[in-house]
């Protein structure tokens, strides 16, 4: 029985000790008033009874409390808990807790409670049963839907953990076909989600280069997986529509990157396992309007056939790209993922993609950088970042560096800016000459409501620990905080 408990406590707090026997309720009770434990953050107290073991949870101040030290605190617990202990467990909220801070709790143990050890043999001495939760609060939360809000935090963590899931998983069982195999089997028995998935050869139909471009030089080749959910639903209507850069594997190409660090580079498709993810948490809390998404997926390769450096790519839109480095692969793939996606009437296009190690040197591990062309849209992606403590900080689309993007001397843009200075907003810059324009209202050609998420550096974690709801590797970020913009709930 876990009891989390504030700063200042010097007795047990009101219903700690209700249903225990009298033995160890006496034990409890001496052990909350003794020095012990007075309910600074990050301190524990276990009390052994005969009955259950209880842990108390220091949380800190409770004037100060927030959803984000509530979720992280949660988190934390669940990772020390062993299973040698038996896996059971209850979480006893006692006076003082708001239902907001509750739900927090609850999520940090269970967005924390992911391991990624399919390839690791299981030790067969140890516990592996699945924890148990259950949790006690006060009447009063029941009656305003509690257990609906758990619920739909429990099942957001879904695809949470399908995202990293995938971006955890390594680029030689992980590569673009089995993600588009992944997909459609996903999708399989779900009847409001549809995946389709263009192969290489279809690529070619359809004149996808850009993406082409990337992913040729792998023997595994490139492929786009479109997910549609609730797709008869308003027809007629914009639907906002999500694109995730899939680089399963991003050695740098020709353009080949150093090799310290170089098996991160598995986690370059995290943009697509949060398209991924996205998808199944909006499926699986219910969600009923039309989305879109695209992920477009390569494998960046140096080989006999791969693109070079001086290339010149004709790409879906139409427009040339001028390759200088064909280490900036994202925003080549990305060119034909939005541009597909100004064909699905958008209301607004997102994109995620680990694009640049500029936008880790500006905004480090804590937030992902946010761009775009239309403030009301940043301000709401901003607002729901907040809301579920994925922070998106607002990052300037810099005309000047914009334009070192379109003043290749050969094509219409070149992929890489005249200097290292500003690196993410110059891929930014890039991008944005690939959202397509719509006529607005009063017939006046406006571009399409845009706006593209740099995650690189907040969509893994491995040094460092800003992000207690992830032990290592992969974070399965933005999932969360998209659901709450697409659903506002
Ligand atoms: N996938 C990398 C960016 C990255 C860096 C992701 C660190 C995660 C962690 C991207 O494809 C890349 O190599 N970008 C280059 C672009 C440059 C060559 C213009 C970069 O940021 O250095
Ligand atoms: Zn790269
Ligand atoms: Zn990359």
């Amino acid at each position: 029985m876990i009891v989390p408990v504030f700063e200042g406590l010097d007795k047990a707090p009101n219903n700690t000790t209700i249903g225990l026997g009298r033995g160890a309720s006496i034990a409890v009770k001496a052990a909350a008033a003794s020095d012990a434990i007075s309910g600074k953050a990050g301190e524990t107290l276990s009390v052994w009874t005969k009955e259950c073991t209880v842990i108390f949870v220091g949380v800190g101040d409770k004037d100060i409390l927030t959803h984000k030290i509530a979720r992280d605190t949660g988190a934390k617990c669940l990772a020390n808990l062993s299973k040698d202990l038996g896996t059971d467990i209850v979480v006893r909220f006692t006076s003082g807790w708001s239902a907001r801070n509750i739900i927090a709790f609850v999520e940090g143990m269970i967005l924390r409670d992911y391991k990624f050890d399919k390839y690791q043999k299981k030790d067969s001495g140890k516990n592996q049963s699945d924890w148990n939760l259950e949790c006690q609060v006060n009447g009063r939360h029941l009656e305003k839907g509690l257990a609906a809000s758990i619920e739909k935090v429990h099942r957001v963590a879904t695809g949470v953990h399908l995202a990293r899931d995938l971006a955890n998983e390594p680029a030689n069982h992980l590569y673009p076909d089995e993600y588009g195999r992944r997909a459609l089997e996903w999708a399989k028995d779900k009847e409001n989600i549809e995946v389709e998935v263009w192969n290489y050869a279809r690529l070619q139909k359809e004149d996808m280069q850009g993406l082409i471009a990337v992913g040729k030089g792998s023997v595994n080749k490139p492929c786009m997986v479109f997910f549609r959910l609730n797709k008869d639903v308003d027809i007629d209507s914009e639907a906002p529509c999500i694109v995730g850069k899939g680089i399963t594997f991003d050695s740098g190409g020709i353009s080949i990157k150093g090799s310290s660090g170089m098996d991160e580079m598995k986690l370059d498709m995290h943009g697509s396992a949060t398209v991924f993810g996205l998808f199944q948490a909006l499926y699986a809390t219910g969600h009923k309007g039309r989305v879109n998404g695209i992920a477009c997926m390569a494998e960046n390769m140096p080989s006999a056939e791969a693109y070079r450096p001086g290339d010149v790519i004709d790409t879906y839109s139409g427009k040339t790209i001028e390759v200088l480095n064909t280490d900036a692969e994202g925003r080549n793939v990305l060119a034909d993922g939005l541009w597909k996606a100004g064909e699905l009437n958008p209301s607004y296009i997102i994109d995620l993609a680990t694009l640049t190690g500029s936008i880790v040197i500006a905004l480090g591990h804590e937030a992902t950088g946010l761009f775009s062309n239309n403030q009301d849209l940043s301000q709401r992606i901003k607002d729901a970042g907040e809301y579920v403590d994925e922070l998106a900080w607002p990052m300037p689309l810099l005309p000047g560096l914009e334009k070192q993007m379109t003043s290749s001397k050969i094509a219409d843009v070149r992929n890489q800016g005249k200097g290292r200075w500003g690196g993410a907003i110059q891929a930014a810059g890039f991008l944005k000459q690939f959202v397509q324009e719509k006529e607005d209202s009063d017939g006046k050609k406006k571009q399409i409501p845009w706006a593209h998420l740099d995650i690189a550096g907040t969509a893994g974690i491995w040094a460092g620990d800003s992000n207690a709801t992830v032990g290592h590797g992969a974070t399965g970020i933005q999932v969360r905080a998209l659901h709450h913009l697409i659903t506002q709930d």
